[in-house]
C-alpha cells in the first residue's frame, strides 16, 4: 500500500513549485498519469479494509486534483496579468505629436495678395513658367536684339519654339498680361502671381523669385484708378491705413508712361513695384484697339513685399530651408 499522505504532500509541493503551465502538466503526469504514483492502486485485506483504503485513495486523488486545478488557475491568472502589464497603455504619457509644417513666408504673401486683389475685384490667373520668346519679350515691346532685353538676364532652354527661337524661363510675370488679354474681353481686371527666373544671385536677388502681375484694361480709366487700387492694396497688405505711396517716372518697354511705385517706410521712400499705362503696341498685341482701350499694369516682387512686411534683410533666408528662420512664421 502506497504512502498516500506522502504522495499528496509531494504532489502539492511539486504543483506549487511549477513556474509555468508546461511544468505543471509534467508534474501532473508524475502523480495522476498512467504511470504516475497513484496508478496501480490495489486495495487489499478484508472488505472493510478495502473500502477504507478506497475512501482514502479517492480522497488523496481529489486533493491532488483540486491542487492541480487551483495551481492551473493561478498560473493562467499570472499569465494574463503579465500580458496586461506588458501591453499596458500609460494614458498619462504625453502624445507623440506629429510635427506640423507651416506655410513659407513668401507663399503666405502670395495668398494674402490673392485675397486682397480678389476683394478689390481682380481675377487671379496662372500661366506657364517656360515661355516663348514672343510672350516674354516681343509682345511686350522688346524686339529681338533690342537693348531693352538686356534689362533682364535670361535662362534660355535648349528647346526651340515654332518660330525657331529658344524657349525661356520667364523673366517676369508680364507675359501673363498678353496671354490673359488675348483670351478675355475687356473690362479686364486680373492679377497673375507666380515664379520667375533670372541669372542673378546675391543678397537681394535669387535665380528663382516670385512676382505678381496686375492688368486693368477698360475704356475710360486713368492713372488715378491704378494709383487708387495699388495704394489700397499696399495699405491692406502692410495693415497701415496711412501708408504713403508715390509714383515716380521710370521706363519699361511695355508701358508709356511708366512709373515706379514707392512707399514710405520709417521715413524712407522704398521702391515696391513697376507700373505704367500699357503701351499702345502692347494693347495691339492683346488683340485690342489702342484707340478704344486703355490699360494699366504693374509688376511687383513677392520677396520684396515679404521682406518689407517682416523686416527681413537677406533674401537668401527664403531659400536656405533653415527651420530656425521658417518657424518664425507660424
Ligand atoms: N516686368 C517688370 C519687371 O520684371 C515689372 C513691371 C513693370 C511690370 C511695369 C509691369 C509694369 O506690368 O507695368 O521688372
Amino acid at each position: 500500500m502506497q504512502d498516500l499522505g506522502g504522495i499528496v504532500e509531494r504532489a502539492l509541493a511539486d504543483f506549487a513549485a511549477a513556474p509555468d503551465p508546461a511544468s505543471l502538466e509534467n508534474a501532473k503526469a508524475r502523480y495522476l498519469g498512467k504511470a504516475g504514483e497513484l496508478s496501480g492502486f490495489r486495495p487489499q485485506g478484508s472488505p472493510e479494509e478495502r473500502r477504507a483504503a478506497g475512501v482514502a485513495f479517492n480522497s488523496a486523488k481529489q486533493k491532488i486534483e483540486a491542487a492541480l486545478e487551483a495551481r492551473r488557475a493561478v498560473l493562467a491568472e499570472a499569465k494574463l496579468s503579465a500580458r496586461l502589464t506588458e501591453q499596458a497603455l500609460d494614458v498619462t504619457l504625453p502624445g507623440r505629436g506629429r510635427a506640423r509644417g507651416n506655410i513659407h513666408p513668401v507663399i503666405r504673401t502670395w495668398q494674402r495678395i490673392e485675397e486682397i486683389w480678389r476683394s478689390i475685384g481682380f481675377e487671379v490667373a496662372d500661366g506657364p513658367e517656360i515661355e516663348t520668346d514672343w510672350f516674354n519679350f516681343t509682345a511686350l515691346n522688346s524686339p529681338e536684339n533690342h537693348p531693352s532685353r538686356s534689362m533682364q538676364d535670361t535662362f534660355y532652354v535648349d528647346v526651340k519654339d515654332a518660330k525657331g527661337l529658344p524657349l525661356v524661363l520667364r523673366t517676369h510675370t508680364s507675359p501673363m498680361q498678353v496671354r490673359y488679354a488675348r483670351i478675355h474681353k475687356p473690362p479686364i481686371k486680373v492679377i497673375a502671381p507666380g515664379r520667375t527666373y533670372r541669372v542673378d544671385s546675391d543678397a537681394t536677388h535669387s535665380p528663382m523669385f516670385h512676382q505678381v502681375e496686375g492688368l486693368w484694361i477698360d475704356e475710360n480709366i486713368s492713372f488715378a484708378d491704378l494709383k487708387g487700387v495699388y495704394t489700397e492694396f499696399l495699405r491692406r497688405f502692410f495693415e497701415n491705413d496711412a501708408l504713403e505711396v508715390r509714383f515716380r517716372p521710370s521706363f519699361f518697354p511695355f508701358t508709356e508712361p511708366s512709373a515706379e511705385i514707392d512707399m514710405k517706410l520709417k521715413g524712407r521712400w522704398l521702391e515696391i513695384s513697376g507700373s505704367g499705362q500699357v503701351h499702345p503696341s502692347v494693347v495691339r498685341n492683346f488683340g485690342l484697339d489702342p484707340e478704344r482701350y486703355i490699360g494699366f499694369a504693374f509688376g511687383s516682387g513677392l520677396e520684396r513685399l515679404t521682406m518689407l512686411r517682416y523686416g527681413i534683410e537677406d533674401l537668401r533666408l527664403f531659400f536656405d530651408g533653415d527651420l530656425r528662420f521658417l518657424e518664425q512664421f507660424p
